[in-house]
């Protein structure tokens, strides 16, 4: 499939310049049709028979077997989740603490993953240290010195009572790659060994995970990102460790080995696999629509051919909007990943902005703390597309300055 094919199958990128993909990714026509066609097929098979069953099976097991080979792990560490934020919290609400605990997290995490700690943090008692990667600046050339910087900044912020790190593989705000695996192999080293919890919100579909998600022990990814699928279906990738370690939190049918009534004493009633962080019912025609999406990719070329394209595009986008004065870009050099992050030097609502080039049917986004603007290059973008990007925020800086 070429690179056209792929973005004419796409209607939210005919009509826009779209530089939001670390917030939603647009769905192809090819997936929406599969999840029409999947709801077409529960409702002629079902919904509630004995005829359906196998469909819904098979879709389950069809999309796990998917995403586990983009994870290099076993489908039985998976358990398909509704969203990174689910994932995250589900297995982590589980874990054994006890009074007293270091929780050390990023400050670049999602507010949702930190209101998370903070709350299991009150509840039981654990002690907060933060992990300060916002100020890392280089771009993919000294890509190594990062590692080591990060590697040196865990080891001066653990404690010997540490028991949970939590840290993004891909920042959503700087775009900075965290070298996962290093961490892992350091935290194994530690006499508590920590948990690591690594939000992957924007590292699936978008870097090679296989490494990180074999050693992370939660490792929480969305399908509605970087992988082109629909909103409403996520995964986890869980260590064995914390499948054995961590209790469900949430808890409903689909999280036990067989449904049983209250004369029942089962002392193990939970699944041994990802199952036993999955809960009820969901949205099964999602699973075609993530499947879809998910071979299209694959189908278009490898993920390291695919990294490479959008390092190539960010670098280019980089390049261009360091020319304009005015523009302070976040990171030094051009970045690891398709995420760019920028102010605009006298400024002062970056809402302004967005809404500018809203108009112009441009798309970028603005992060809170810090109030950065952000745009996103991924394997569908084009050149033309960058060069409209940079023009329309070139002319918005020019006129607000003239005046
Ligand atoms: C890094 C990161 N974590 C978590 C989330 C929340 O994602 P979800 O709504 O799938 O839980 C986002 C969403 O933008 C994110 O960027």
């Amino acid at each position: 499939m070429s690179d056209i094919s792929f973005k004419d199958n796409i209607p939210a990128l005919q009509n826009k310049h779209y530089f939001n993909y670390g917030g939603q990714g647009p769905l192809p026509t090819r997936s929406l049709n599969a999840i029409t066609s999947s709801w077409q097929t529960i409702q002629q098979l079902g919904p509630f028979t004995t005829d359906v069953w196998p469909y819904i099976a098979n879709e389950i097991i069809g999309t796990k077997k998917l995403i586990s080979e983009i994870c290099g792990i076993h489908p039985r560490r998976i358990a398909l989740s509704e969203n990174v934020s689910s994932g995250c919290v589900l297995p982590l609400l589980g874990l054994p603490f006890s009074d007293g605990d270091h929780v050390l997290i990023s400050d670049c995490e999602h507010p949702g993953i930190v209101a998370a700690c903070k709350e299991l943090a009150q509840r039981k008692n654990l002690k907060i240290g933060i992990l300060p990667v916002l100020k890392l600046q280089n771009g993919y050339d000294k890509k190594d010195e990062t590692y080591k910087t990060v590697l040196t900044l865990i080891e001066q912020n653990l404690q010997k009572d540490t028991k949970l790190v939590v840290l993004s593989h891909l920042l959503w705000n700087t775009g900075q790659i965290m070298p996962i695996e290093l961490i892992s192999k350091k935290l194994k080293e530690h006499a508590n060994k920590p948990y690591l919890l690594v939000d992957a919100a924007q590292s699936f579909c978008h870097i090679p995970i296989k490494g990180a998600c074999n050693e992370a022990d939660i490792y929480a990814f969305t399908g509605h990102k970087w992988a082109y699928g629909p909103e409403g279906l996520g995964a986890v990738a869980l260590s064995t460790r914390v499948l054995k370690e961590s209790n469900p939190t949430l808890i409903g049918w689909k999280s036990l080995k067989t449904e049983e009534g209250i004369h029942i004493n089962n002392k193990t009633p939970f699944h041994s696999d990802g199952r036993r962080f999955e809960i009820a019912t969901s949205c099964v025609p999602l699973l075609a629509g993530l499947k879809s999406s998910l071979k299209m990719l694959k189908n278009e070329s490898s993920e390291t051919e695919r990294l490479f394209k959008i390092k190539k595009l960010s670098s280019i986008l980089w390049e261009k909007l360091n020319q304009i004065k005015h523009i302070e870009l976040v990171l030094n050099n051009p970045p690891p990943s398709g995420i760019i992050s920028f102010s605009i030097k006298g400024i002062n609502d970056p809402e302004e902005v967005v809404k500018h080039l809203g108009q112009k049917k441009i798309w970028i986004r603005v992060l809170e703390d810090p109030k950065w603007l952000r745009a996103c290059v991924h394997i569908t973008t084009d050149l033309n597309e960058i060069d409209n990007l940079v023009i329309a925020l070139d002319n918005f800086i020019s006129t607000k300055k003239s005046r």
